[in-house]
Parts: structure tokens; sequence; C-alpha cells
């Protein structure tokens, strides 16, 4: 069985790992040919507080936790530890979370998900099964279950996005675990709910319908058609419990699929009416078939997100189209990140042990730069995309790591707390005038790239500025075309001489956010120098 569970781990991770689309795919990588002039060049950005895109659903700046190596179980949930409280909650982790202000986070998996039967995991907890978990080869206490990840979020102040097995899983289980959350009392399911000491119902709102069921490693992995029916069924019964629930079919899991948007229409065609949104899921990394580990092509891979989120856009407008039907589906990008090292063999394979470190990637600092041009994706597409994760939140994958006597925070922490904390309000649009460079495949692409964000009701306007030249600061000068802002707030850089550095037990401290001189406006019009490689964040008071 080992074999065939380490095959399904290769499996898995040839394909989450082609995450870029075919056309930048391997092959003829051509140095950057820059069309820039001097070593500080100008770029002009024209802001307008009229001109926006969308407002900012606070879930675009999800996360993830799933059932995996160390997320949960010493994660955040260790009641051995020193640092637990009384529910066996990793203080410093909820305390972390917290100020971080993570809207929505997706739970139980993941690829764990398609096995998982969510009735081991309540109940009183020494009558808990311990099982195999067959997606990561781990076994699994069961000891955090439904019930804690409920208690966690309030406690956390965030909200649950469920996850649900349609793998081995049945509509009939998918329903009942929505009447075990959502009905206050009375039948079978809400009734076990209360006699495990929750009398209030939780009334989760979001809800995955199942996990990248197009892939081949996925437990219960179907076909397009089987998916999109028992996705129809599943909802159509969770719906019988609870109409107003919001829903989120699997999508493809990522543009290296082969059947990368046939599976989205395929499966729409038979669930459009019944959910409220498509999922789409994302990794990159920078292994020499992916980006020839050319840093100049690795920070420009967030513009294949903007194709990923048009291409999917316009196959469910395609299928609404189609069906003549009125509503018109959202996006849920709910995993993406940077991974790529520990995509392999024993980091992928829990060897039949409880909480093995796996996905335990440390991130430099250009995957944090990269992460801020992600940043900038979602933003721009939040007319579209309104629900996305950061995959994951602690251990996996993850922004905070932990040890038996602390946590520290790994380089994306900052860009993704930016957007937490400044992205509010509406999108701008924003008009920039970069200079670019070449990549072979991508054509031009701009040294900077800038989103901007104003929230009226906090009467403060944000800029996100990513610059990806990898040798030259650049001049930017902002154009306010309607009215310049009264007062810099905060002005703030990621930056540093060596993109390969790391934060880490040791030295928690090397990559960490610096002041940048404060922008100076005169009139309509304000100028500062964003460094080389280098992710920036200016918030201003209006
Ligand atoms: O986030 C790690 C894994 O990546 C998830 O379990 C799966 O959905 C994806 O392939």
């Amino acid at each position: 069985m080992a074999a065939i569970l380490r095959r399904r781990f290769l499996q898995q991770s040839m394909a989450v790992g082609a995450g870029i689309s075919a056309e930048l795919a391997p092959g003829r990588w051509l140095p950057a040919q820059s069309t820039k002039a001097s070593p500080a060049m100008a770029a002009r950005v024209y802001v307008d507080t009229k001109r926006t895109i969308a407002p900012i659903d606070r879930n675009l700046f999800g996360s993830f936790l799933e059932h995996l190596g160390r997320a949960i179980y010493q994660g955040i949930y260790d009641p051995g530890s020193k640092l637990a409280d009384a529910n066996g909650f990793r203080k410093d982790v909820l305390e972390e979370v917290r100020a971080l202000g993570v809207p929505i986070v997706r739970y139980p998996g993941g690829n764990f998900v398609s096995g998982y039967n969510w009735l081991d995991g309540v109940g009183p907890k020494q009558g808990r099964p311990k099982v195999l978990d067959k997606a990561w080869n781990s076994l699994d206490s069961n000891q955090f279950g439904t019930d804690e990840f409920m208690a966690w979020c309030k406690i956390v102040g965030t909200l649950p996005l469920m996850g649900l097995n349609l793998g081995t899983g049945s509509s009939e289980q998918a329903a009942a675990l929505v009447e075990y959350c959502n009905v206050e009392k009375g039948t079978q399911w809400s009734e076990l709910r209360r006699k495990n000491g929750i009398a209030e119902p939780y009334k989760v709102k979001n809800w995955c319908l199942g996990n990248e069921m197009d892939g081949p490693w996925q437990i219960g992995h179907m076909t397009a058609t089987q998916y999109g029916l028992k996705a129809q069924d599943a909802a159509r019964q969770m719906r019988y419990v609870d109409p107003s629930l919001t829903l989120v079919a699997c999508g493809s899991s990522g543009p290296l699929m082969p059947t990368y948007l046939e599976w989205d229409r395929e499966v729409l065609e038979q669930c459009y009416e019944y959910v409220d949104a498509l999922s789409l899921h994302r990794y990159i990394g920078n292994t020499p078939a992916e980006t020839g580990r050319d840093s100049g092509k690795f920070l420009a891979m967030n513009l294949t997100m903007d194709r990923q989120i048009a291409e999917t856009g316009a196959v469910c407008d395609y299928v609404r189209g189609r069906m003549r039907s009125p509503k018109q589906l959202w996006l849920s990008f709910d995993e993406w990140n940077v991974w790529y090292r520990k995509r392999n063999g024993d980091d992928m394979n829990g060897r039949e042990k409880e909480a093995p470190p796996l996905l335990e990637e440390v991130y430099n600092l250009e995957d944090a730069l990269l992460v801020g041009g992600i940043i900038n994706t979602l933003l721009r597409n939040a007319d579209r995309v309104k629900l996305a994760c950061l995959a994951q939140l602690v251990n996996v994958i993850a922004p905070i790591m932990t040890s038996a006597n602390g946590l520290y925070r790994q380089t994306i922490y900052y860009p993704y707390s930016w957007g937490l904390q400044m992205a509010r309000g509406e999108v701008l649009n924003v008009l920039t005038d970069s200079p670019s460079y070449e990549i072979t495949g991508m054509g031009k692409v701009p040294y900077l790239d800038v989103t901007g964000t104003l929230s009226k009701e906090d009467g403060k306007v944000c800029l996100f500025i990513l610059n990806r030249d990898l040798a030259d600061a650049h001049e930017v000068e902002l154009v306010w075309e309607d009215a310049a802002p009264a007062r810099v707030i905060t002005s703030t850089v990621l930056t540093g001489n060596d993109l390969k550095a790391t934060n880490g037990f040791d030295a928690p401290k090397r990559v960490v956010p610096q002041e940048l001189s404060k922008p100076v406006t005169s009139g309509e019009r304000t100028k500062f120098e964003v460094p080389a490689r280098s992710y920036t964040a200016l918030q201003w008071s209006l």
C-alpha cells in the first residue's frame, strides 16, 4: 500500500507543482532585455479616487489549515505544550493569527478532506479513533475536529470555510455535517451536537464541495461529469437543510492540468445553478522547469495568475451564457502560495506517524516579493475573486512556524499582513506607466506592479508596489488626478541585497520590513523611490 501511496504523492507533486501556463513552461528563457534608460528610472502612476474596480471582500485575504504535518497538531493544537491554553490551543499562535486579522480559514483540507469522516472527530475525546490518513500517509488522533475548530475560530475572531468530503464521502454525510453545524435542535445531527455540549448552532455560511477532484492523486478522483453531478446532489441536499449556504464547486487545480478549463466547463454544466462560486488553486515554484531559476521570471509569475483568473472566469461566463442564467459565479482562489522545495518524497509522506513535519517550506526574500505580487493580483481581480486563501497558515507552507518554545514569522508573513491590515474599502483602478523587461512567453513585463485601495470609511488610500527590477531602484511619480492626500501614515518596504535570505528560529528578523523615507507631495504630485527587489506599502490619510 505504501508504494501506491508514494506514487500518489509523486503524481500529486508533479501535478500541483506544475502551476504555470503551458506558454510559460520550460524551455528557452532569455535573460531580461531591459527597456530602461538610467539607474533610477521614473515610472508614473495615475490615481483617481473615482476610478475604482470593486469593493474588497474581506475574505480575499483568508488562509487555510489542513490536517497535514504539524499544521493542526503542534501548530494550533498542542495540549501537552507549556504554551497551550485550557482547550489545548497554542496561545502564542492564537495571538499571532488574531493580530493578523485573518478573516476566514479553510478547514480541514485539502487532500485530507477527501478521506475524512467528520464523525470520527466529534464527541468525547477518549472515544475518537486514531485513523490512517491516506492522503498524507499519517496518523490522525482525531483529538481536534469540527467542534475544536469552531471554538478556535471563535477565539481567533475568524470565520470557518468548511471543506466537505466528496471523495469517499456521500452527499448524505455532507448534508449531515451541515445539519450538525447549522440546525438549532430537534434533528438527529443537531441533537448530537447538543449532546456534545454545544447548544447553539455555528451557522457556517461558506462550504467547499470537495477538494481538487480533477487530480488523479485525490482520494475518490472522478470525471468532471461525475463530480458535477455529485456536487449538484450534495448542494441540493445541503440546501434542504440550510437554504442560506454559500457553495463553492471544485474547479481545476492548476493551469498545467491536462483537463484545465475543460474540467471547469463540464463540472459547471452539471451544477452551475446549484453553486455560487468555482475554486482555483495555484502553487508557484522557482525550479528549472518553471522559471529556469531566473528571479526576473519568478517575480513576474503572479501575472500568470491574472491570466488564470481571466480564463476561469471566462469559462464560468460561457456556461452561464449557454444556460441563459441570470446568475454570475464568483471565484474562490482557495489555495495559493509559493511552494516548490518541500514537494517530493519524504516531504510529502508522513510514514504513518502523528504530526510528521511535512511541507515545511522555508521562504526567502524573493518568495515574499512574489507573494506581494500575488496580493496585487488578487486585489486587481476583486471584481471576480471574492474569497482567497493563502495556503497554508501554520507550519505547512506557512507564514507562521512553531517549535515547542515559540514561533517565528517567515518572509511571506509581511506582504500578507500588509494586505490584511491596509487593503480596505475598494480597489483603485490605478494606471501605471512603468519601464519593462522582456520575458520569453510573457512578452513585456513591467518592472513595477502597482495596485491601490481606497477606504472612504477609514479616510485612507494605499498603494502596494512590487519592484521586479533586480538591479535598480525606480523613481515613482504619483499623479493624483482628483485630490492629493493629506498625510503619509505608513511607508514600509520589504527588500534586501540577498534574494535568498530567510528567517528561522536562529535569525527570526533577518528579513523584516524597513521604513521607507516618506514620500513628498507637492501640489497634485507625490515623488518617492522604491528600492531594487522590493515590495512597498504606502498609506495616506485623505
Ligand atoms: O496545500 C497542500 C495541498 O495542496 C492540499 O492538500 C491540496 O489541496 C493541494 O494539492
